[in-house]
């Protein structure tokens, strides 16, 4: 038997049932990115030629997924807050922290937006995705934090009391060690002036993990107000640097 041949696998028949549901309940087809299959440990690329020969009547969806929370025409950073992040809880439970604990409004936002990456996108290089996405809508000190926040985090500072967090050790083992290139964004941001706002970022997480806290995201809209520069156009609709990837969180199965 050629050893290339092989009868489908049960992965293989659920991915091709879950095809099928897929193009029986919509009217058009979503696309799964190559992405979204290696958290499957595959690299794989659906063939869209053998979708249009099995379905020769269908398109390929190429806007707003019908599954997703729908969005409105022109999306403002609260919506996406509403409608495409998996949990606000720690994000506003770190903001509130950072109010309570005096700072001011660059630091609270900072906090309140530190893990979007997180919550919507995408953890791996979070703090580096996360700036990205905001850098052209907010002050420069806040997305600077947010990604430098990345680094710190893996680095204790006694002078505020910052330890190496303990669910570190339990998430990745007493031996992990951070790659070379956290190490010299640590030391590159240690020396830069904004140092602190990032830091407090990882003073005001690392206790935010309670979960009978309660928290509103109606306390933050004006300090969001104040202090994100919201495009008219909707976010995402701006031709700012980085609206394609709000763009992507709205239409994250669409075709092209
Ligand atoms: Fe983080
Ligand atoms: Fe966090």
């Amino acid at each position: 038997m050629n050893e290339h041949v092989h009868s489908p696998t049960l992965s293989e028949r659920a991915d091709e049932l879950e095809e099928k549901m897929m193009n029986d309940l919509a009217e058009r087809i979503a696309t799964k990115s190559v992405l979204f299959g290696m958290a499957d440990g595959k690299v794989e690329i659906q063939n869209s030629f053998d979708f249009k020969k099995n379905n020769p009547d269908k398109f390929f969806l190429m806007g707003a997924d019908p599954r997703l929370p729908a969005m409105p025409k022109k999306p403002t950073l609260i919506d996406f807050f509403k409608n495409r992040f998996a949990s606000l809880n720690h994000l506003l439970q770190s903001a509130a922290l950072a109010k309570k604990n005096g700072h001011n409004e660059k630091v609270i936002l900072a906090c309140l937006l530190h893990d979007i990456a997180v919550t919507s996108f995408i953890r791996c290089d979070h703090g580096y995705w996360g700036a990205q996405m905001i850098e052209p809508y907010v002050d420069e000190e806040v997305s600077w934090a947010i990604r430098n926040h990345q680094a710190l985090r893996f680095f204790a500072d006694e002078s505020v009391g910052y330890e190496y967090p303990q669910q570190y050790i339990n998430n990745f083992g007493a031996d992990y060690k951070p790659e070379p290139y956290i190490y010299r964004d640590y030391e590159l941001a240690k020396k830069h002036k904004w140092y602190m706002t990032s830091r407090l970022i990882c003073v005001n997480d690392i206790y935010s993990f309670d979960p009978n806290a309660k928290v509103n995201l109606d306390d933050f809209v004006d300090i969001v107000g104040r202090n994100f520069k919201q495009p008219e156009e909707g976010l995402g609709f701006d031709n700012s640097p980085s609206a394609h990837m709000w763009r992507t969180l709205m239409w994250p199965t669409r075709f092209l």
